[in-house]
């Protein structure tokens, strides 16, 4: 009894993240990456660079690029964008990772980067804000949760101005899926920290979730609208996907997948006769073969399970409805969409999601000149076959 009435109290005095500390250790864990690790991005890095030069080309201006979500800037070319722009602002909340970012320019280039410590959303910082206060302010989960669903309730667009300068090119690179996952997972860990229960436990959390992604996309489209110069360029790229999630598919998806890439793995010389898959992937990521062949073994492995059963896969973007929001801005895409894949935790696969489906577009204004005069756009070629 005594135990429970201290854990009680150490709840209350617990006080949770502040939502820039939260931005600021987000930023911190990804930063600390091991570099083994980061040897899988390569492939990753390297199509996101090349395609944010396709888009920089593109742009008639040369005066600012604008970074949204710019964070460390890992597979943003910002030398290049430094060398070629006149100016090039970063915006992201996360301060420390951009300084990092513009630490690793030679120095002449320093002065052409711009650092803004700022919400990219108009409603996200608000909303942190809002559920802070109602989680420090609850005596009980009951409490905190009731508070939780009329926050979310009464959500909107515009709580907070998120205004960019008048912009050439603007990269939204793998950020549009973090803009209502970042208030969520904040939401759950000041739930879990005050009073040791999960956001999905609460009834409330699908409806809070979908109103968040619509108007994360509304939102999001809304701003590189008001910010793109006529003529300018958009490199927008997301991680659309993430998977494979192991308890998602059955012995039957398992076989398929078997059966198709053990040859492939031998012709690698990454299995042996008569072994199953298990036990040759449990071999990757023990330092035997070059990172290289292991890449190409972890994107064949994620192609065949998101081809098996694409439910193996967790939705991070809508496709579709993102489709339709940037037409809505005015906006339409230059050709269909760069497609890769992200293999952020390599090792993990296929037990835990470790890969993430990677599309990106170039997107223009739908006329040739300002979005916002050209809203009816003519519609995007659609996805490579
Ligand atoms: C997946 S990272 C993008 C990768 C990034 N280019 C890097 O290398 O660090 C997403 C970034 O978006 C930022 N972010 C997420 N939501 C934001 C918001 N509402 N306002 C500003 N930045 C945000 C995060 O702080 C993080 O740095």
């Amino acid at each position: 009894m005594r135990r429970l009435a201290a854990g009680l109290l150490l709840a209350f005095l617990l006080p949770g993240q502040t939502p820039e500390e939260y931005f600021h250790s987000a930023g911190a864990g990804f930063r600390a990456t091991a570099e083994e690790q980061r040897l899988f991005w390569r492939p990753h890095v390297e199509q996101s660079r090349e395609r944010i030069l396709v888009a920089a080309a593109a742009a008639a201006g040369r005066s600012t690029a604008t970074v949204l979500g710019a964070g460390v800037c890992t597979e943003i070319p910002l030398q290049d964008l430094a060398r070629r722009f006149g100016r090039v602002l970063l915006v992201d909340m996360d301060g420390a990772s951009m300084v990092e970012a513009v630490e690793s320019l030679p120095i002449e280039l320093r002065s052409k980067v711009d650092l803004r410590v700022a919400d990219i959303t108009t409603f996200a910082a608000v909303l942190m804000q809002r559920l802070h206060r109602a989680a420090e302010e609850s005596r009980t989960a009951e409490e905190a949760l009731e508070r939780f669903g009329k926050i979310f309730a009464s959500l909107e667009p515009g709580l907070l101005p998120a205004r960019l300068p008048p912009s050439d090119l603007i990269v939204s690179s793998l950020v549009l899926s973090t803009l209502h996952r970042y208030p969520l997972s904040y939401a759950d860990r000041l739930l879990r920290t005050r009073f040791g229960i999960r956001l999905r436990s609460w009834e409330g959390y699908e409806d809070a979730r979908r109103r968040l992604i619509r108007l994360a996309l509304e939102d999001h489209f809304r701003l590189l609208r008001d910010a793109l110069c006529p003529g300018g360029a958009v490199y927008l790229a997301a991680t659309v996907a993430r998977g494979p999630a192991y308890w998602q598919f059955g012995e039957e998806v398992a076989r398929r997948v078997e059966s198709e890439l053990l040859p492939e793995f031998r012709e690698l010389g990454l299995a042996d006769e008569g072994e199953s898959l298990a036990a040759a992937v449990g071999r990757l990521c023990h330092a035997r073969y070059g990172v290289e062949r292991e890449i190409e073994a972890f994107e064949r492995l994620l192609e065949a399970y998101e081809a098996a059963s694409p439910a193996a896969f967790e939705t991070m973007v809508d496709v579709e409805a993102a489709r339709a929001e940037w037409r809505r801005a005015g906006l339409r895409a230059t050709g269909p969409p760069g497609k890769w894949w992200w293999i952020e935790y390599p090792c993990s696969i296929p037990h835990s999601p470790g890969g993430f489906r990677v599309l990106s577009w170039i997107l223009r204004p739908a006329l040739g000149g300002s979005p916002s005069a050209t809203a009816a756009a003519a519609p995007d070629p659609g996805p490579r076959p």
